[in-house]
């Protein structure tokens, strides 16, 4: 129970499978957890109670919280408040998924990383992409203590080194190791299509992951729709 990054209160909008779970190894690592869904929180109040978050509406979370997580569905990023936002360290765990997002060729566009979009919404706000290429049942199944035998590792993707050290420091808290992959534009590595999408492997074989991204099929057709040239 040792919160080592400086966000006392972690927000996180999207309750649900993602969410949820996020939020209760945050909470369990002592942070204030403050969690949104769509609508009215009141309905979900004592199930987020019950693992140790708030239940809040989006702007109260967004006014309440130190960072806020982006656990919503991909599709819905618009509805975000970017004014509010402005200023804020965001951690984008969003992909896009067509079960859930339906037919949205602007999202899986290889040309862009999805969180680059986000940013573009979010002017102003700090995104850094993270906490998204784990299945949620892994996240809840593999969290351990810093130094445990067999520890996971999460990918994160930002422009700001402080920034990254930031969620860095959050991804141990909440029991993965951190692997930094380069800037927001390098988030396309971690995105479905990407060896990384769905890894639950360690900081090793995730490194390997990422630097062998170029000569896999998703490097291969985001190379030639940005002309040859690979994010960094
Ligand atoms: N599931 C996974 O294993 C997994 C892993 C990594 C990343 N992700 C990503 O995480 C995101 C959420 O996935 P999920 O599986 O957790 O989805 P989910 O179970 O369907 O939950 C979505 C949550 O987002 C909320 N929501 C929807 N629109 C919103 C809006 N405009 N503002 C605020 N909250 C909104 C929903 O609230 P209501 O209940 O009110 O509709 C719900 O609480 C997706 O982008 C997904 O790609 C998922």
């Amino acid at each position: 129970m040792t919160v080592t990054s400086p966000i006392r209160t972690l927000g996180i909008i999207g309750a649900g499978r993602l969410g949820r779970v996020l939020a209760a190894l945050a909470a369990d690592a002592g942070y204030r957890v403050l969690i949104a869904r769509s609508g009215d929180p009141a309905p979900i109040a004592r199930a987020m109670s019950a693992i140790g978050a708030e239940a809040a509406s989006v702007s109260d979370v967004v006014a309440g919280a130190d960072a806020v997580v982006l656990a919503l569905p991909l599709g819905r990023y618009r509805t975000l408040p970017a004014e509010s936002m402005r200023g804020m360290l965001v951690i984008d765990a969003m992909n896009y998924w067509w079960g859930a997002d339906g037919d949205r060729p602007d999202l899986d566009d290889p040309r862009t990383s999805t969180s680059e979009l986000v940013q573009k919404h979010l002017a102003g706000a700090r995104v850094v992409k993270g906490l998204g290429h784990m299945g949620y049942q892994d996240v809840e199944d593999e969290a351990r203590p810093a130094g445990a035998s067999g520890r996971k590792a999460i990918a994160i993707a930002g422009e700001s080194a402080d920034d990254l050290e930031v969620v860095s420091r959050l991804v141990d808290d909440l029991g993965f190791d951190p692997v930094i992959a380069g800037g927001l534009a390098s988030g396309i590595m971690l995105e479905p299509g990407a060896d990384a999408f769905g890894a639950d492997v360690d900081a090793g074989e995730l490194r390997e992951m990422l630097d062998g991204f170029a000569t896999s099929r998703r490097g291969i057709v985001v190379a030639r729709a940005r002309g040859g040239v690979l994010p960094a």
